[in-house]
């Protein structure tokens, strides 16, 4: 299902365009398709080491963000979305350049097998990434809203930082939590995807990949 939804993105990437790509299993099967057909495409901007990796493995050029003026499409996956299309990303830890390639794009095209999909974000621990010497006072901000941190053992990002994963946040306000969580000092992302959402969601099914766009 992550596969065939994977597939179904390249549909919505346009002939000659800078392609932005996700991290993650289902991303990895973008990549692959995207192979196929490099030809067609300008290149890519990667959300991740891994991703720019796997790219140019794959002999499609990987381009700074900062040097492309225009991004039709950016394809990834998530780990939940709602119906109205908000996330929780971060699962693999690169919600922060996620976060920055998805808004230059036109376009954020999720890719997502139906597991995903949820009535209330936060089942899944939402991810936040942090400034190393921030842990303890951000840990307890968070607790304060009512979550539980748990510092990602032995990872960090491609950005140098740790990441808190939060257990026990019912996320009925994703906009207003992304908002909150953003202004604590030493936060440097919050893996809600709720301000910017996904416009497209590309959801495989065991009947096949279904198309739903966001409400408004
Ligand atoms: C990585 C992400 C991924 O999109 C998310 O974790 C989903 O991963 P997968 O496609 O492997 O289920 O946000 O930071």
């Amino acid at each position: 299902m992550k596969a065939a939804a994977a597939r179904a993105a390249i549909a919505h990437v346009p002939a000659g365009s800078v392609v932005g790509v996700g991290t993650g299993s289902t991303a990895n099967y973008f990549i692959d398709a995207l192979g196929e057909i490099r030809g067609r495409i300008e290149g890519a901007v990667a959300s991740s080491e891994a991703t720019a990796t796997r790219l140019k493995a794959l002999g499609i050029p990987v381009l700074e963000l900062n040097d492309v003026s225009e991004m039709p499409v950016y394809v990834d996956g998530a780990d939940e979305i709602t119906a109205n299309l908000a996330m929780i990303k971060g699962g693999g830890g690169a919600l922060t350049r996620e976060k920055i390639v998805g808004a230059v794009a036109g376009k954020f095209i999720c890719i997502a097998d139906d597991s995903k999909l949820v009535d209330v974000l936060g089942r899944f621990p939402l991810p936040v990434e942090v400034i190393p010497m921030a842990q303890a006072h951000v840990a307890r901000q968070l607790v304060k809203l009512g979550g539980q941190p748990v510092l990602r053992a032995g990872f960090r990002t491609d950005n140098g930082n740790i990441i808190l994963d939060v257990r026990g946040l019912k996320i009925v306000d994703p906009s207003g939590l992304e908002s909150e969580i953003n202004q604590i000092a030493g936060v440097v992302t919050v893996g809600l995807f709720a301000k910017r959402p996904a416009d497209v969601l590309l959801l495989g099914t065991a009947g096949g990949v279904e198309t739903r766009c966001h409400p408004a």
